[in-house]
């Protein structure tokens, strides 16, 4: 039996996950700020609504509790077909090889379903558990990007991984 599931967040959702990012703060570090209210909740579910973005809810299957989160975003087809990736873990089902299972499966949808050709993380040299992440799913380092990202008010750098869908 699969231990995960992948689906989209819906507004019922909510309360659940408002009370894991609560729950999650220092998993999550000053690595990421995932929405801790409703109204925050509410307003990435319609970012993620617009075209080119998806977001995938990784659950576990046995007790469908949250696992993490997923979000391609800026999708570009064309000759492109390439998106970015965002992802975290909610605790307590972190660090039980949970992720790895929904990124690899996130990351089949996008080359299978989407017909994508490309995925690219952009990480903090500093993020140990990310890196680790990216690399079990076989993303390979593709390049480094000074002051890429404006994260906590400052522009940080970030390691560009990739992964292709050959
Ligand atoms: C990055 C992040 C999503 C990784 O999530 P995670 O829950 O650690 O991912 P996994 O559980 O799949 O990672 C595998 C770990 O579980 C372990 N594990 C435990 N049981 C396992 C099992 N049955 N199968 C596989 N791995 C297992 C692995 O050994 C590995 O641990 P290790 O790092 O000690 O080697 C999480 O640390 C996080 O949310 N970080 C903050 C947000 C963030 O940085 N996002 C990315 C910004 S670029």
């Amino acid at each position: 039996m699969p231990r995960i599931v992948l689906r989209s967040p819906t507004p019922a959702d909510a309360p659940a996950f408002v009370t894991a990012v609560k729950a999650s703060r220092r998993l999550h570090g000053r690595w990421v700020a995932p929405p801790s209210e409703a109204e925050a909740f509410t307003a990435y579910l319609e970012r993620m609504r617009a075209p080119g973005h998806q977001a995938f809810l990784i659950v576990r299957a046995d007790d469908d509790s949250l696992v993490g989160v997923v979000n391609l975003s800026h999708i570009v087809m064309g000759a492109l077909r390439s998106a970015y990736l965002g992802y975290y873990a909610f605790a307590p089902n972190a660090g039980q090889g949970l992720m790895t299972l929904g990124l690899k499966a996130v990351c089949r949808e996008a080359f299978q379903g989407l017909r994508l050709h490309r995925l690219e993380a952009n990480i903090q040299p500093g993020n140990a558990a990310s890196l680790a992440l990216a690399r079990r799913c076989g993303f390979r380092q593709e390049g480094f990007s000074p002051r890429y990202l404006k994260i906590n008010g400052r522009w940080r750098d970030h390691e560009r991984w990739a992964l292709l869908a050959d």
